[in-house]
């Protein structure tokens, strides 16, 4: 699935993503990996509350089957443009609304959620319009957390020519604040998502927490 708002190479990139769910939920890459930003997230949502809650560029769907088995919401969406991974996300629950659409563009009334997460998955959306969408389909004070790689460091350069940007970017943190503030929202806490084992450390990672103004 493609619309106009979505970056230029992001039909592959999500077609990609749909060849390797097969193997995304590999163990140990899963809980060395995603696992802690996604603690992150429930810890977050825990406090902040809301019923009505979208995990966007959902995957496999596995954070967003845990905020609906741990959380007492009302609703949970799982977004993906990927069909493959979906397959995979729908076969674990049919307690979340699974929905084909990509971040740009979701489809849902104005203001109906609570909360917008998303997990390593932004970098690949259109920055400006997904981060547009969040907003209009937020309540005023409704929750936005993003985790992204941190690119500055030893990777800056190496993850980031121009022709990579047609299909992601990894916007560092002062970007990401910039432009969440610039976008109608206050951004409430910005820091490295804490991974305990030794090694992951390496993996820097950064979650961004904001609320819609
Ligand atoms: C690295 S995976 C992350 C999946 C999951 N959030 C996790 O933490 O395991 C990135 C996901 O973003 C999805 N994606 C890429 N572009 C997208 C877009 N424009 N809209 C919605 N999802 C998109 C891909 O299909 C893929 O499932």
């Amino acid at each position: 699935m493609m619309t106009a708002s979505t970056r230029p190479l992001n039909r592959f990139v999500h077609r990609g993503w749909g060849r390797v769910a097969r193997v995304y939920d590999f163990p140990p890459v899963q809980r060395l990996m995603y696992r802690p930003p996604q603690d992150e997230i429930i810890a977050r949502l825990a406090v902040h509350g809301g019923r009505r809650v979208a995990d966007v560029g959902c995957g496999t769907g596995i954070l967003a089957s845990r905020i609906r088995a741990d959380l007492p919401v009302e609703t949970v969406y799982g977004f993906d443009a990927a069909a493959g991974m979906l397959r995979r996300a729908r076969a674990r629950t049919d307690r979340v609304l699974w929905r084909q659409r990509p971040a740009e563009d979701l489809g849902l009334a104005e203001g109906e959620l609570d909360a917008v997460v998303s997990t390593h998955a932004f970098p690949f959306f259109n920055h400006g319009p997904a981060v547009a969408e969040f907003h209009r389909v937020l309540r005023p004070g409704g929750l936005l957390a993003l985790v992204v790689f941190n690119p500055e460091g030893p990777l800056t350069g190496v993850l980031q020519p121009a022709l990579v940007r047609e299909a992601m970017y990894w916007p560092s943190p002062g970007e990401m604040r910039t432009m969440l503030a610039d976008s109608g929202f206050e951004v409430v806490e910005q820091r490295r998502v804490r991974r305990p084992l030794f090694g992951t450390s390496l993996v820097r990672d950064v979650v961004t927490v904001a609320e819609r103004r």
